[in-house]
């Protein structure tokens, strides 16, 4: 298989949707896998046509974690060198997915395994099927969910749900997730794209550059103190002011106090 197969994507009204895309390896993420998700990530970021990217996989999983054979086993043959090179390839695009300029949704369609807890965290909203099956089977095999896991399950779950998935390995489905509120919410499957479909439409009525200052403000503000997400609020939207060449928060109140043309409290203004 070509590096380019291993993700798929396609651009449509204004969604990027990205697929891992390796099925009949259910999805587990190899270093060509890890390569080609940053070639396809940087390609995205910043294209004016898109402006919600929708993380999903093809067949029965989302991703079955990393490729215990080529994540593991081949680059462990390499010695630290390349034991070091995929992790920074791994972690580099969950990273660059965690700030991503636009917002994000996971789309988790089936299996979401162990390493496929970093980029379901560095999505901001995550939808998933009934359907899906999530576990961390790093103790199955006789590791800790490392590469940040532990860190995923810690800030979104109670400490006991976190602790459960960590030593049990018990596999959760979808209704179980979003009632843990690792995920927003669980569809039926045959729902699932039409409901993701809604949700980034409820995003691409928003101003974008309130959209970027806002996500990342809500994923630094939990390791400040108040004053300090006081004062970092207060700059971070002076720096929104600066990058919105439309000037929208001013356009946004003179559509409702002027205009009266909307209610922000019941929906975005007419950008
Ligand atoms: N790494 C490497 N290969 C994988 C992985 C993986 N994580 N997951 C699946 N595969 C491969 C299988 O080896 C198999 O390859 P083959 O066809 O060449 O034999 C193929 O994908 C299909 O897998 P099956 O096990 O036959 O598929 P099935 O639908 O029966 O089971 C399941 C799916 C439950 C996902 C199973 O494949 C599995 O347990 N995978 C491992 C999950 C896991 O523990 N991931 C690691 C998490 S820890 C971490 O990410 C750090």
């Amino acid at each position: 298989m070509s590096e380019k197969q291993v993700v798929t994507f396609r651009v449509e009204d204004r969604i990027a949707w990205v697929n891992f895309a390796r099925p009949e390896k259910r999805n587990a993420m190899s270093p060509t896998l890890n390569r080609r998700m940053m070639e396809v990530l940087d390609e995205l970021e910043y294209r004016d046509d898109v402006g919600v990217l929708v993380l999903g996989g093809e067949g029965a999983a989302w991703s079955a974690g990393m490729d215990l054979k080529e994540y593991f086993r081949e680059t462990e043959a390499q010695g630290l060198r390349g034991v070091r090179k995929s992790q920074r390839e791994s972690y580099g695009w969950f990273r660059r997915l965690r700030w991503y300029q636009k917002p994000t949704i996971a789309m988790v369609n089936g299996w979401c395994f162990g390493g496929g807890f970093g980029p379901l965290f560095s999505c901001d909203l995550a939808i998933c099927a009934d359907e899906a099956k999530f576990g961390l089977s790093e103790i199955n095999w006789g590791i800790l969910p490392g590469g940040g896991v532990t860190k995923v399950v810690v800030d979104l779950l109670p400490m006991r749900d976190a602790m459960w998935l960590t030593l049990t390995g018990e596999l959760i489905d979808g209704q179980q997730a979003a009632a843990m509120r690792l995920v927003n919410e669980s569809v039926p499957l045959e729902r699932l794209e039409a409901r993701v479909r809604e949700v980034a439409a409820i995003l691409l009525q928003k101003n974008p550059v309130a959209l970027k200052f806002a996500k990342d403000a809500v994923r630094r503000v939990g390791a400040m103190t108040y004053d300090e997400a006081e004062d970092y609020l207060v700059r971070m939207q002076e720096a929104a002011n600066f990058h919105d060449p439309s000037e929208g928060r001013k356009e946004g109140i003179r559509q409702f106090i002027d205009e009266k043309s909307y209610k922000p409290g019941l929906g975005a203004y007419d950008q």
